[in-house]
């Protein structure tokens, strides 16, 4: 009897222990499982990594981890080591690639309508495009891409783009005449350049630099932000401020992408999308200030057009917008509306 007992004994003690390892093992395994995300997605962005767009794209990653619990992580990629945005955009038909943050040049060749909300001299200031952007209209123009492969989620800032050339300054319309200007590869774009006299030279945004110290190209445009992380300024340290152009810019995601995630999780990637853009905007009126200070200390000459000049630039794109707005005269008349509001109610 005693004998018996102390088996039992033996028997119920291992029987505790295979059991007890048997609950640590799970729950570590539980612990493993719950840590790891269920969706690993690319981000891919063309500029650099202290870019502001590039800054927003890491906080929106970090937003994304925290709220859904680490179950989806998105990894970024700067530098266009995705490739350029065209390539970055066959790719995201197809779910390659799950984000990008693009600017509306590049896909408005697609989507003809988005160029409407990139036509030269449009908007009055930034206040002018945020107020159509983040109204009705720019939801009006985010719906065109229903039923695409891309989904569109938030607007990012690129603020105002100017003209830069490696030889001398522009500060007349005529002095453009001739010369072979880059152009990011947008048929809006070329035929801006054209109808300024100059010879559009559509390439992608990384390279440009190469482009302009090997003389292959006289000047591109862009915005500061841009002309200094890029270093445009080296080669092409003549900067006019004349800001023809404001082209937004949007973050995507791919409609496949997009499908295989459950509700919860694409609202969570839209709500933190929304607010990476408001954050972008921040950094982006920080940046504008500290690249034209640090390019001004770095000996870029800046220059203005002469007075008069402004004007015979905005006629030039007579048949910029005989083209383009053609079937949308509405939407450009209810953008420049949007602006003369703005300025009613200035003191
Ligand atoms: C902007 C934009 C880039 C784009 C570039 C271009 O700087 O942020 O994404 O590629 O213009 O001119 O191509």
């Amino acid at each position: 009897m005693k004998r018996n007992w102390k088996k039992w004994a033996a028997l119920l003690a291992t029987a505790a222990v295979v059991l007890s390892a048997a609950a640590y093992i799970y729950a570590q395994r539980k612990a493993r499982l719950e840590a790891q995300p269920e969706f690993v997605l690319t981000y891919a962005e063309n500029q650099t990594e202290d870019y502001p767009t590039t800054k927003a794209a890491f906080y929106f990653a970090q937003l994304v981890a925290e709220r859904t619990g680490g179950k989806v992580e998105i990894q970024i990629h700067p530098d266009s080591a995705l490739g350029d945005e065209l390539a970055v955009m066959d790719q995201m038909e197809f779910g390659g690639i799950d984000f990008t943050r693009v600017s509306l040049a590049t896909i408005a060749d697609i989507f003809p309508k988005l160029n409407i909300l990139q036509m030269p001299y449009l908007y009055k200031d930034s206040d002018h495009m945020w107020k159509v952007l983040d109204g009705k209209l720019g939801s009006l123009f985010m719906e065109e891409l229903d039923g695409s492969p891309f989904v569109p989620l938030s607007w990012y800032d690129a603020g105002a783009r100017s003209f830069y050339t490696t030889g001398t300054p522009l500060t007349h319309l005529e002095d453009l005449k001739g010369l072979r200007i880059r152009v990011a590869e947008s048929s809006l774009m070329t035929d801006v350049i054209t109808a300024l006299g100059a010879i559009p030279v559509p390439m992608a945004f990384d390279q440009v630099y190469q482009a302009l110290e090997t003389g292959q190209i006289d000047g591109a445009e862009n915005n500061w932000p841009s002309y200094e992380a890029m270093r445009h300024y080296r080669p092409a340290p003549y900067f006019t401020e004349d800001e023809h152009l404001r082209i937004p810019e949007m973050q995507l995601i791919s409609r496949k992408t997009w499908e295989k995630l459950p509700q919860e999780y694409q609202e969570i990637i839209l709500g933190c999308a929304k607010e990476s853009a408001r954050y972008q905007r921040r950094l982006w009126s920080e940046r504008v200030r500290t690249a034209k200070n640090d390019m001004e200390k770095a000996g870029v000459t800046t220059s203005l057009l002469a007075p008069g000049e402004r004007e015979k630039f905005i006629a030039a794109m007579k048949p910029v917008y005989d083209k383009y707005s053609a079937g949308y005269e509405d939407l450009v008349k209810a953008i420049r509306a949007l602006g003369e509001e703005e300025s009613q109610t200035l003191p």
